[in-house]
């Protein structure tokens, strides 16, 4: 048997993912995308022996139970459907970031998980087949196949929705800051938040200009816009955060520490800086700037009242296998 170890980051979209037209194969309302965010990792080892009894799944070396467990087991199922074995593994994870700090651990989380059981359950996998399967245990996952800047195309079914390659990582130096306020976990995951975007009356609009903010995207991150970048950017989180607090029941994921610093982000940028926000399922900003407004843009942030944390990201690489071995040399 195999164990394999694979290490992926997780991702910022730049344009949402908010809304599944099949919440069970998780094909999205709306095409997507994102920077993968370097430095940030997750490493994965999976191992299959006929010895064990049941899946089982350590993260950070916690074991870990119930519905967390059980998304993990039911991801394993779909490779082990394709290898054609029954085999229960050991999940093995360790994240180098905090988690609930507005950073999608799912994502570098099931991109890992997907790239390292392929791989001990003996499948060679393209890395579009990679990210259809990483969709499936989270969507944004699918992103974090690649490095660099990525697309996930909406697709028409399961068989056409994964992610491509935009840009490479050193296409565009951008940074994100982090800006972290809050670490608590977040009452309402997003496969939860999903689930109610359709109660919107804003989703259809968001999700009908959704391709018009794509096109904005990928042409400024292909120009190099960053002005551009920064409109379509703050425009596209603003309209997921509209739905969000429009669903029934609400979802209000921004605190007032949260508006100070998306303020404040705007006004750095009327005065010349090239700084934009975007924000995820949670309080925390990640503040996308060019490198030199870097230093600025952190230390105007390290002071304000309300900020516990900062962290720092850049383009990161493809998720990867690090390593590969034979558990049982004799078979
Ligand atoms: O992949 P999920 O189910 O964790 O959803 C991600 C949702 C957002 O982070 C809010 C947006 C995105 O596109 O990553």
């Amino acid at each position: 048997m195999l164990k394999a170890t694979a290490v992926a980051s997780p991702n910022i979209a730049l344009i949402k993912y908010w809304g599944n037209r099949d919440a069970t194969l998780r094909l999205p309302s709306n095409g997507s995308i994102s920077m993968t965010l370097g430095g940030l990792t997750t490493e994965t080892s999976v191992t299959f022996n006929a010895d064990f009894q049941r899946d089982e799944f350590f993260l950070n070396g916690e074991p870990i139970f119930g519905d967390a467990l059980n998304r993990v087991s039911n991801h394993l199922d779909y490779i082990r459907r394709l290898a054609g074995i029954d085999t229960s593994a050991i999940v093995e994870s360790r994240n180098n970031f905090p988690i609930g700090v507005g950073i999608a651990s799912s994502a570098s989380g099931f991109s890992a998980l997907t790239v390292a059981a392929s791989a001990a359950a003996g499948l060679d996998l393209s890395q579009q087949e990679l990210s259809r399967l990483s969709r499936l245990g989270s969507g944004s996952a699918c992103r974090s196949i690649y490095g660099g800047y990525v697309e996930w195309h909406r697709g028409e079914g399961d068989e056409d929705s994964f992610a491509t390659p935009l840009a490479k990582a050193n296409h565009w130096n951008l940074v994100d800051i982090i800006v972290v306020i809050h670490k608590e976990h977040k009452a309402t995951g997003s496969t939860q938040g999903h689930l109610l975007a359709e109660t919107s009356p804003l989703q259809d609009p968001r999700v009908e200009d959704a391709d018009r903010r794509l096109d904005v995207c990928r042409s400024a991150i292909l120009s190099k816009d960053f002005h551009r970048l920064a409109t379509v950017v703050e425009q596209d989180s603003n309209m997921m955060h509209a739905v969000m607090m429009t669903s029934s029941p609400p979802l209000l994921y921004i605190r007032p520490e949260t508006i100070a610093v998306m303020k404040k982000i705007t006004d750095l940028r009327s005065k010349g800086l090239e700084v934009c926000y975007t924000i995820d399922a949670g309080p925390n900003v990640h503040c996308i700037c060019t490198p030199s407004f870097e230093q600025e843009v952190t230390s105007e942030f390290s002071n304000l009242q309300g900020v516990i944390d900062i962290i720092r990201a850049i383009p990161g690489p493809d998720a990867s296998i690090i390593e590969v071995e034979a558990t049982d040399p004799q078979e």
